[in-house]
């Protein structure tokens, strides 16, 4: 039999209740303990992120699914579309293929996408997902070696097609290969290539800037006097104005 609680510590517990208790363990909760109105179920609160993702899916004219299961930040994935969408017609170029590959090339449909990426399955997986050209791309660095690297760019450049190499990007976002471990490439090829393909009044944006190699490489090769845009999401995400 459940306890059955006084109105007097009913009410003092409920406010503290509010604060603390997640709505979905309310209903519950409340049953357990004989609480007035256990019955009652109360409405889930709105999620912000579904809110902000309506909002942006509107704003810049995108169907709402286009978003789903991108990994990055609503503020995050808007000062992106923002930038792209800001240079109608343009070129876009994205290190790292991911669940947000559809999204970028929605986002740019009047211009040209194109992702580079390292992982040769999950390459043929989003290349049969998107209509843009997914390119095979590899880095022989290691994350251990980021330090050494550093100041050596010529030991830097990456092997990329004539279709990457001699166009000039308006907008490059940097958001692979991995770089969670120090058995992963890291972002040192990507971030040093990104600032010698952006375009004059291009930008370059870098996701996880948080990190020590990102934050080191997009100081050192893209400048931080350049950065004009830095977001807090799910990581910190810093955008670079050339
Ligand atoms: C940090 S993730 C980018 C995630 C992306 N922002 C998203 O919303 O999904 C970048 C790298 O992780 C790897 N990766 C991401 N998702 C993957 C998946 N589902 N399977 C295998 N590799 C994946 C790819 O090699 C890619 O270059």
């Amino acid at each position: 039999m459940s306890p059955r609680m006084s109105a007097r510590a009913y009410s003092l517990a409920r406010p503290v209740a509010k604060r603390v208790i997640p709505p979905r363990w309310r209903g519950p909760l409340r049953g357990r303990l004989g609480v007035p109105g256990s019955d009652v179920v109360e409405p889930a609160p709105p999620d912000p992120q579904v809110e902000a993702r309506a909002r942006i899916s509107s704003r810049y004219g995108l169907e709402p699914e286009t978003l789903d299961g991108a990994l990055l930040h609503d503020v995050e994935i808007e000062a992106i579309i923002a930038a792209v969408q800001a240079r109608p017609g343009g070129s876009f170029l994205v290190f790292g293929c991911g669940n947000d590959s559809r999204l970028w090339e929605r986002v740019n449909t009047a211009g040209r996408t194109v992702f580079l990426e390292h992982h040769p399955q999950w390459a043929g997986d989003v290349a049969a997902s998107i209509q843009s050209e997914v390119i095979l791309v590899s880095y022989w660095t290691q994350r251990a070696q980021w330090a050494d690297l550093l100041d050596q760019p010529e030991r830097l450049v990456m092997d990329l097609p004539p279709s990457v190499r001699d166009h000039q990007w308006d907008v490059v976002f940097v958001d692979g290969p991995t770089g969670f471990d120090d058995s992963t490439p890291g972002r040192m090829q990507s971030i040093f290539e990104a600032s010698r393909l952006v375009s004059a009044g291009g930008m370059v944006f870098v996701h996880d800037c948080e990190r020590p190699v990102e934050a080191a490489y997009s100081t050192v090769y893209l400048g931080s006097d350049r950065r004009s845009i830095s977001v807090w999401g799910h990581a910190l995400l810093n955008g670079y104005s050339f």
